[in-house]
């Protein structure tokens, strides 16, 4: 039986890419599944927290005792996830956020009578920013990295630039890493520059490992 050491706790968790429009039936994507994101909320509900899933478009169904939220753009898992972060205890951001989108998404159907568009970009929200910025003492931030070069400076980078407590690195560019597939490989860092790497298992367990390791901050919030 799983552990209930989550009991009293609320988690959210983002799942997904997102999908930018360029006109009303095209978009700009990734890769992301929302395998890890999913795997994530059912381990924290399984060991007793309330969990909130914000997702963007995926193929994976419902899980079971969780409430979801399913968004498509940048601006939307802003918005949603704002909502919800005031009363989470921990918020983990496993989406593949966009981190362009086009700059004015066309009205109509892009034409190709009208020869091959160029197509302007401009940076989506940082979300996970913007949660650092407001994070209220107590709060646990866990940010995803999804790099292929420079992996641990871009992450002691991101947890100073970003005020996370805990940045889970993958090494996309492996096998049985990132995307996609039911495994992941992951190093996790931590604010004071410590790291573990830990060996490829099911994202099931990598989530398991993650919530084993949350840094809980000393001071515990007050119950709302
Ligand atoms: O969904 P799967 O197929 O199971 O794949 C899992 C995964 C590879 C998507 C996941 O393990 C992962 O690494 N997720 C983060 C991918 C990513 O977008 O990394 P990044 O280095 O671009 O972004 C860093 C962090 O900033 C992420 O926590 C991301 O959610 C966040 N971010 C990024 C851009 C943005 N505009 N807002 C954000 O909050």
């Amino acid at each position: 039986a799983a552990r209930r050491d989550l009991e009293g706790r609320t988690v959210l968790v983002t799942a997904g890419p997102t999908r930018e429009p360029l006109d009303p039936i095209r978009f700009l994507s990734n890769r992301s599944s929302g395998k890890m994101g999913f795997a994530l909320a059912e381990a924290a509900r399984d060991r007793g927290a309330r969990v909130v899933l914000v997702t963007g478009p995926v193929h994976l169904p419902d899980p079971a005792g969780v409430q979801v939220i399913r968004v498509e753009t940048a601006a939307q898992m802003l918005e949603a996830v704002l909502r919800h972060a005031p009363a989470a205890d921990a918020v983990i951001k496993a989406a593949a956020v966009a981190d362009f989108r086009p700059a004015r998404p066309a009205a109509h159907k892009i034409k190709k009578e009208a020869g091959a568009p160029v197509v302007e970009l401009e940076p989506t929200p940082d979300i996970l920013k913007e949660l650092g910025r407001r994070k209220a003492p107590g709060q646990v931030l866990v940010g995803f990295a999804a790099e292929t070069q420079d992996l641990l400076e871009n992450a002691n980078r991101k947890i100073r630039e970003k005020n996370l407590d805990l940045i889970v690195l993958n090494d996309v560019t492996q096998p049985g890493a990132g995307f996609e597939v039911d495994t992941n490989i992951v190093t996790l860092v931590y604010r004071d520059g410590r790291h573990e790497a830990l060996p490829p298992m099911p994202k099931r367990q990598v989530a398991d490992a993650i919530l084993d390791r949350l840094p809980w901050p000393r001071v515990r919030r007050e119950a709302d």
